[in-house]
Protein backbone atom coordinates (compact mmCIF):
# COMPACT_ATOMS: atom_id res chain seq x y z
CA UNK A 1 0.00 0.00 0.00
CA UNK A 2 1.92 2.62 -1.07
CA UNK A 3 1.81 6.28 0.38
CA UNK A 4 2.89 10.03 0.23
CA UNK A 5 3.12 12.05 3.19
CA UNK A 6 4.19 15.37 3.65
CA UNK A 7 7.43 16.01 5.62
CA UNK A 8 8.67 19.43 6.69
CA UNK A 9 11.98 20.02 8.53
CA UNK A 10 11.36 22.93 10.76
CA UNK A 11 13.64 26.12 10.74
CA UNK A 12 15.40 24.64 13.69
CA UNK A 13 16.40 21.27 12.09
CA UNK A 14 17.73 23.88 9.03
CA UNK A 15 19.69 26.36 11.28
CA UNK A 16 21.03 23.98 13.20
CA UNK A 17 22.82 22.28 10.31
CA UNK A 18 20.38 19.23 10.55
CA UNK A 19 18.83 18.52 7.13
CA UNK A 20 21.59 16.25 5.70
CA UNK A 21 21.17 14.58 9.13
CA UNK A 22 17.35 14.44 8.64
CA UNK A 23 17.38 13.70 5.25
CA UNK A 24 19.48 10.97 5.15
CA UNK A 25 17.39 8.60 7.87
CA UNK A 26 14.82 8.91 5.65
CA UNK A 27 16.52 7.59 2.49
CA UNK A 28 17.97 5.13 4.99
CA UNK A 29 14.50 3.67 6.12
CA UNK A 30 13.69 3.49 2.22
CA UNK A 31 11.25 6.28 1.50
CA UNK A 32 11.70 8.09 -1.36
CA UNK A 33 11.75 11.98 -2.35
CA UNK A 34 8.86 12.87 -4.79
CA UNK A 35 9.56 16.73 -4.04
CA UNK A 36 12.48 18.02 -2.10
CA UNK A 37 12.88 21.87 -1.64
CA UNK A 38 14.01 25.23 0.87
CA UNK A 39 10.87 27.48 1.26
CA UNK A 40 10.17 30.22 3.05
CA UNK A 41 6.69 30.30 4.72
CA UNK A 42 4.11 32.97 4.84
CA UNK A 43 1.74 33.58 8.04
CA UNK A 44 -0.68 32.56 5.67
CA UNK A 45 0.37 29.49 4.83
CA UNK A 46 1.96 28.44 8.20
CA UNK A 47 -1.91 29.25 9.67
CA UNK A 48 -3.15 26.98 7.16
CA UNK A 49 -1.01 24.29 7.41
CA UNK A 50 -1.96 24.62 11.42
CA UNK A 51 -5.19 24.90 11.26
CA UNK A 52 -6.52 22.21 13.76
CA UNK A 53 -4.47 24.01 16.54
CA UNK A 54 -6.24 27.55 15.53
CA UNK A 55 -7.97 27.43 19.47
CA UNK A 56 -4.65 26.35 21.01
CA UNK A 57 -2.46 28.05 23.69
CA UNK A 58 0.27 27.59 22.05
CA UNK A 59 -0.51 28.51 18.30
CA UNK A 60 0.41 32.05 18.14
CA UNK A 61 4.49 31.24 19.26
CA UNK A 62 4.07 28.25 16.76
CA UNK A 63 2.93 30.14 13.87
CA UNK A 64 5.86 32.50 14.75
CA UNK A 65 8.44 29.95 15.37
CA UNK A 66 7.49 28.21 11.68
CA UNK A 67 7.76 31.25 10.24
CA UNK A 68 11.14 32.22 11.75
CA UNK A 69 13.40 30.85 9.71
CA UNK A 70 13.28 28.59 5.56
CA UNK A 71 12.43 25.38 6.06
CA UNK A 72 12.70 22.34 3.93
CA UNK A 73 9.37 21.04 2.69
CA UNK A 74 9.16 17.24 0.74
CA UNK A 75 6.58 14.54 -0.05
CA UNK A 76 7.90 11.49 0.81
CA UNK A 77 6.74 8.02 -0.63
CA UNK A 78 6.71 4.36 0.31
CA UNK A 79 5.18 1.47 1.83
CA UNK A 80 2.76 3.06 4.77
CA UNK A 81 4.98 6.35 4.53
CA UNK A 82 2.82 8.01 6.81
CA UNK A 83 3.35 5.80 9.97
CA UNK A 84 6.99 5.13 8.60
CA UNK A 85 7.65 9.03 8.96
CA UNK A 86 6.09 9.03 12.15
CA UNK A 87 8.18 6.20 13.95
CA UNK A 88 11.68 7.79 12.68
CA UNK A 89 10.35 11.46 14.01
CA UNK A 90 9.20 10.39 17.03
CA UNK A 91 6.68 11.75 19.62
CA UNK A 92 5.96 15.20 19.94
CA UNK A 93 7.42 15.98 23.02
CA UNK A 94 11.31 15.24 22.59
CA UNK A 95 12.07 14.18 26.02
CA UNK A 96 9.04 12.62 27.56
CA UNK A 97 7.59 10.59 24.48
CA UNK A 98 10.27 10.61 21.62
CA UNK A 99 13.06 7.72 22.32
CA UNK A 100 16.36 7.86 21.48
CA UNK A 101 17.02 6.57 17.78
CA UNK A 102 14.65 8.88 16.92
CA UNK A 103 15.16 11.91 15.15
CA UNK A 104 13.14 14.47 18.20
CA UNK A 105 14.02 11.72 20.59
CA UNK A 106 17.94 12.64 19.32
CA UNK A 107 18.14 15.85 18.66
CA UNK A 108 15.11 17.85 20.24
CA UNK A 109 14.85 19.32 24.06
CA UNK A 110 11.38 20.98 23.78
CA UNK A 111 7.96 20.02 22.42
CA UNK A 112 8.00 23.98 20.17
CA UNK A 113 11.55 23.02 18.74
CA UNK A 114 10.77 19.47 17.71
CA UNK A 115 12.68 19.38 14.31
CA UNK A 116 9.99 17.66 12.02
CA UNK A 117 6.10 17.60 10.88
CA UNK A 118 4.60 14.48 9.39
CA UNK A 119 1.30 14.52 8.22
CA UNK A 120 -0.53 12.19 10.77
CA UNK A 121 -2.94 10.68 7.93
CA UNK A 122 -4.26 10.01 4.41
CA UNK A 123 -6.33 13.01 4.89
CA UNK A 124 -4.25 15.49 6.00
CA UNK A 125 -1.14 14.22 3.62
CA UNK A 126 -3.19 14.70 0.81
CA UNK A 127 -4.62 18.18 2.07
CA UNK A 128 -0.96 19.21 3.20
CA UNK A 129 0.59 18.26 -0.35
CA UNK A 130 -1.66 20.24 -2.07
CA UNK A 131 -1.03 23.19 0.59
CA UNK A 132 2.81 23.02 0.17
CA UNK A 133 3.42 21.79 -3.72
CA UNK A 134 0.05 23.20 -5.23
CA UNK A 135 2.28 21.99 -8.98
CA UNK A 136 2.40 18.80 -7.13
CA UNK A 137 0.57 15.71 -9.35
CA UNK A 138 -2.02 13.82 -7.63
P1 LIG B 1 0.79 18.14 17.09
O1 LIG B 1 0.09 18.06 15.78
O2 LIG B 1 0.02 17.77 18.30
O3 LIG B 1 2.15 17.28 17.09
P2 LIG B 1 2.93 16.52 15.90
O4 LIG B 1 3.87 17.53 15.30
O5 LIG B 1 3.68 15.42 16.60
O6 LIG B 1 1.90 16.01 14.92
O7 LIG B 1 1.33 19.65 17.32
C1 LIG B 1 1.86 20.38 16.24
C2 LIG B 1 3.10 21.11 16.74
O8 LIG B 1 2.72 22.10 17.69
C3 LIG B 1 4.10 20.23 17.46
O9 LIG B 1 4.97 19.54 16.59
C4 LIG B 1 4.83 21.23 18.32
C5 LIG B 1 3.76 22.27 18.65
N1 LIG B 1 3.21 22.05 20.00
C6 LIG B 1 3.60 22.90 21.04
O10 LIG B 1 4.38 23.83 20.83
N2 LIG B 1 3.07 22.70 22.28
C7 LIG B 1 2.21 21.68 22.56
O11 LIG B 1 1.77 21.54 23.73
C8 LIG B 1 1.81 20.81 21.50
C9 LIG B 1 0.85 19.67 21.74
C10 LIG B 1 2.33 21.03 20.23
MG1 LIG C 1 0.31 16.99 14.01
Amino acid sequence: MTEQTLVLIKPDGVSRGLTGEILARIERKGLTFQALELKNVSAELAAEHYAEHAERPFFGSLIEFITSGPVVAAVLEGPRAIAAFRQLAGGTDPVEKAVPGTIRGDFGLETQFNLVHGSDSPESAKREIALWFPEFPV
